[in-house]
């Protein structure tokens, strides 16, 4: 089945109209990635460097995404207020996740987040979510409350087009991958003990860098991805409205469980745009059991 088909189907028109936006423009992000990778010299708000790719693409989201009428505003990790528009969905948006991997040709990808409430809102609000790969393949993974759904682009004609992959995705019960960000000896000790506890359990270590692809690896095979609490930095890298809040909610809706250590990440109600918080996702018994052992500690 073809995207337009099965939006006009199963989506409500505000986020039909949002999700064909983000597909139309992720097909020009994919194909500008290998003309954009040179860096730029400005900073995004975290005093991250961006690249042209990061400005490019995120020109592109929200212009595209604004242009819909359905958005009220779309907040973006590359910017410092949110693009006002006159809608009714709050756009959170990731416009490329894990862009320090462009020069290694690891995958990338972009982060969506659809609230019914002005932001900073708590990821109850969500309505959607929605997350890019530019890997290997060009997909659409994403959820409207109703399971988890994927498409991928392929040629057809002169042009490209979205086809639904298979059934509504979950995650599998048997894990078999983890993947776990920033640098071990900075890792609060919970999680380097819980991580050393894998292997012995027949997990595989698999990590590429890249959240979206991190995670993605994780929904297809089933175990856990973190980017854990840090000693110097106890709420973690990922940022919740743009990266952690969107997809525990695709991972809920496939099954699984999202935790910052102390709770569903789905709760947390964030004081700002750029808040972060550490994030343990993936099948609920690994995440429930990590969460159980920050506990105790
Ligand atoms: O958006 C931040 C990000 O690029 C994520 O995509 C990724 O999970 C993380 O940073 C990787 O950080 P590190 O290089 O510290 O493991
Ligand atoms: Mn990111």
């Amino acid at each position: 089945m073809r995207l337009d088909e099965f939006l006009r189907l199963n989506a409500p028109e505000d986020l039909a109209a949002l999700t064909t936006a983000v597909a139309r423009s992720s097909v020009d992000v994919w194909g500008s990635i290998p003309f954009k990778a040179g860096l730029l010299n400005e900073t995004n708000p975290s005093g991250e460097t961006q690249k042209a790719i990061d400005v490019y693409s995120n020109d592109l989201f929200v212009e595209a995404l604004t242009a819909t009428g359905h958005a009220a505003e779309v907040a973006s990790e590359e910017m410092e207020e949110p693009a006002e528009s006159k809608g009714r969905i709050s756009v959170a948006m990731d416009p490329l996740d894990g862009s320090s991997n462009v020069e290694t040709n690891n995958p990338l990808g972009s982060i969506f987040g659809f609230y019914s409430q002005r932001l900073p809102a708590s990821g109850r609000r969500l309505v959607g979510a929605l997350y890019v790969t530019y890997g290997a393949m060009l997909t659409l993974t994403f959820s409207f409350g109703k399971g988890v759904h994927r498409f991928v682009a392929l040629r057809e004609g002169g042009g490209i087009s979205f086809q639904l992959k298979g059934v509504e995705l979950k995650l599998p019960e048997k894990p078999e991958v983890y993947g776990f960000g920033g640098a071990r000896k900075e890792w609060v000790p919970e999680v380097a003990h819980f991580w050393d506890s894998l292997d012995d359990r027949g997990l595989r270590n698999r990590y590429c860098g890249t959240f979206v692809g991190d995670y993605n690896q994780v929904l297809a095979r089933g175990g856990i991805f973190s980017y854990p609490a840090l000693v110097k930095r106890p709420k973690g890298k990922l940022r919740v409205l743009y990266e952690c809040a969107p997809v525990a909610y695709i991972n809920e809706q496939a099954g699984g469980y999202a935790s910052d250590g102390k709770g569903d990440v789905l709760d947390i109600e964030p004081g700002g745009l750029a808040d972060t918080s550490p994030l343990y996702i993936g099948n609920s018994a690994l995440v429930h059991e990590i969460e159980e052992r920050i506990s105790r500690s």
